[in-house]
């Protein structure tokens, strides 16, 4: 049977680390679905659409990975409709894990079959966060380094977009 993970998240934007992250879910799993979704505890820069475009783009060369959006419900439905036994998380830091434990807990509860697989990225994204990035970006800094060219020109067009 085919091992399908999916690497959920809200990737505004997605990042080098998250393509860390999905390349090393790859080496586990033969189809790792990325699946753009919403965190109501923030307010997302980029449109769902927006950053599946941007993901899709990044990811288009990995034969196993596909993007899709979730654009509303509880990401264990989706898991179990889609057939996903495992949710991938990134972890960078020691303080990411409190909400990740209980998170991973809850989508447990709702979905007992369901695993969630914490995996590190190279420790050079330990200090790559969306958040930091969406932040040095919009302010016109050199981020080029922690995104793909294609994230780096959508930033510059949303940068061009609040500043009309
Ligand atoms: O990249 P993030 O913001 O840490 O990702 C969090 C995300 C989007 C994975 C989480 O908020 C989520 O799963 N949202 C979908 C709705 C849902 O199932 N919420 C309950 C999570 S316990």
């Amino acid at each position: 049977m085919k091992q399908k993970a999916i690497y959920p998240g809200t990737f505004d934007p997605f990042t080098n680390g998250h393509l860390d992250v999905l390349e090393r879910a790859l080496n586990i799993f033969e189809e790792v679905v990325v699946v753009i979704a919403e965190n109501s505890q923030k307010h997302a820069l980029f449109t769902a659409e927006e950053r599946e475009a941007m993901t899709r783009e990044v990811t288009c060369d990995y034969p196993g990975a596909s993007v899709e959006v979730l654009h509303n419900g509880l990401l264990v439905d989706y898991a179990r409709q889609v057939g996903a036994r495992a949710i991938v998380r990134g972890v960078r830091q020691v303080k990411d894990f409190e909400y990740e434990f209980q998170m991973s807990l809850l989508n447990r509860q709702l979905y007992p079959e369901v695993t969630t697989v914490f995996l590190m990225p190279n420790v050079k994204y330990t200090y790559v966060a969306s958040s930091i990035i969406k932040e040095v970006g919009m302010l016109g800094g050199d981020v080029s380094k922690f995104v793909h060219p294609c994230v780096l020109e959508m930033m510059h067009q949303k940068r061009e977009e609040q500043n009309r």
